[in-house]
């Protein structure tokens, strides 16, 4: 079977063209602008902090120049050795045409200018770059604007784990296993890449009540949350992996997704898998899941919900069950360098150690717009193409999958017929461009695969 073709950067009809003609130099400014603060406040690097700036103003110029996309450096490689994977598919995309920054690939180039930015910052002579994430300070200050979203929450999962506490039959785990995936969902619209383009953050904001949530789901355009339930609930309930995508808020709402199903006995052990580089602004780093932990508790965070009893009670009960499941290993932290590759989730079962691991789950949620793309080969499938046949050899890998997913992309699968054409005319009745609706972020997918032929 010939597939088709993937989104490239310079098709108009892609949210590629102004991704990155638009929101790639705003986040390269906004990079910029963290590192001039930095160098303010330790002079002690501020020749090295310039020498980073200075690349990143070269980059912002090779895109206005649409400048060819260079290979990465023997000493480059060396400091990363994912980077030559990098090279390998590089040389593969320049014999059928050569890539430059405005007409390549989408998926591949903006994975590449992720490991490019952080190769400007390890190469750096200075230690004191290798580790730093230009993203950390917009992370921290959008997450401590979803106090009240966060707050809400805390309430729900006690006032749910009550329920729990008194009802354990089938049929409430399983609305409640809807409801706690609901979240988790829509935690992704939370997406700080988003921030860098026309969406507000009372956009954002405005999905994480729960009366919005409600009035979202039907926006969920493919839903598989019950086949999920079903596997999940027949299986050893032993582990649960989630791919995760955002630092801050979605991370939180994962968090309350992974507590219900660790109190609900759904499983014994959920693995957290992180980035272990700054990635695509928002995406979670192990020490973003720390500084979580630390931030919900710091009185000067979420400083008005530590004034309210209620409020802060809600938060400390959250913060305590959190702990103490991660404090005897019933959530892991883990990272692979495979996240962060350029590749499509089809060579998963290549990359053996990660693959030997997953296959221990019960289940293996990938999260996020990113993860999707990268399970469907961001390849412009027609929308009504079965999810099991878009993820390719995942379908035949015996790893049940489920994405949960708000679509800021192009692809979308698993579509029933005339339903596109439906939303788009929804979307163009809002005044857009209907054609554009699968990148709004207003509208999600949820679909599943049990990882074999049945
Ligand atoms: O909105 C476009 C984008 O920057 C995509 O490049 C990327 O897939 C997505 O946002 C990131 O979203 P998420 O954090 O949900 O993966
Ligand atoms: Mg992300």
């Amino acid at each position: 079977m010939s597939l088709p073709e993937p989104s490239y950067n310079d098709d108009v009809k892609s949210f590629a063209f102004t991704t990155v003609r638009d929101r790639w130099p705003k986040i390269l400014n906004g990079a910029i602008g963290d590192l001039e603060e930095q160098v303010k406040k330790s002079p002690s690097n501020a020749e090295t902090g310039n020498d980073i700036i200075s690349k990143l103003r070269a980059l912002l110029k090779a895109f206005q120049n649409d400048e060819i996309v260079a290979y990465f450096s023997e000493k480059e490689v060396s400091l990363n050795s994912s980077l030559s994977l990098y090279n390998a598919q590089l040389s593969k995309l320049n014999e059928k045409k050569k890539v430059t920054w405005l007409t390549g690939p989408w998926l591949f180039l903006e994975c590449y200018l992720y490991a490019l930015l952080n190769v400007y910052f390890i190469s750096s002579p200075a230690s004191f770059w290798h580790t730093y994430d230009v993203f950390n300070n917009l992370k921290n200050s959008t997450f401590q604007q979803s106090e009240l979203g966060v707050v809400e929450l805390c309430k729900r999962y006690r006032s749910l784990s009550e329920q729990l506490g008194e009802h354990k039959d089938e049929g409430t785990l399983k609305a409640l296993f809807h409801e706690f995936a609901d979240i988790s969902l829509w935690g992704n619209a939370t997406d700080l890449s988003l921030l860098a383009g026309s969406v507000s953050l009372e956009d954002i904001q405005s999905v994480q009540g729960e009366e919005n949530r409600k009035k979202n789901e039907k926006n969920i355009l493919v839903n598989d949350l019950d086949a999920a339930w079903k596997h999940l609930n027949n299986s050893k309930k032993e582990r649960l992996d989630i791919v995760l995508d955002n630092a801050g808020f979605e991370l939180f709402a994962d968090l309350i997704f992974s507590l219900f199903a660790l109190d609900s006995n759904l499983t014994k052990t959920v693995v957290l898998h992180c980035k272990s580089i700054p990635w695509f602004v928002s995406d979670v780093m192990p020490k973003d899941f720390l500084n979580l932990l630390g931030q919900l508790q710091d009185p000067n965070f979420f400083s008005k919900s530590h004034n309210s009893e209620d409020d802060n009670d809600a938060l400390n009960a959250f913060v305590h069950e959190l702990k103490r499941y991660y404090e005897r290993g019933a959530i892991k932290v883990q990272t692979h360098p495979y996240w962060t590759l350029c590749n499509e989730y089809w060579t998963l079962p290549k990359a053996t150690d990660l693959y030997n691991d997953l296959l221990k789950s019960d289940l293996v949620i990938f999260k996020g717009d990113l993860n999707y793309r990268k399970l469907t080969g961001d390849l412009l499938w027609n929308k009504t193409t079965a999810f099991s046949v878009a993820i390719q050899d995942l379908a035949t890998s015996k790893l049940p999958i489920l994405a949960l997913r708000t679509c800021k992309a192009d692809v979308v699968v698993g579509m029933p017929e005339g339903l596109d054409e439906k939303v788009a005319k929804e979307y163009s009745d809002m005044g857009k461009d209907g054609h554009f609706w699968p990148s709004s972020g207003k509208w999600a997918v949820v679909s599943f695969w049990l990882g074999y032929d049945v």
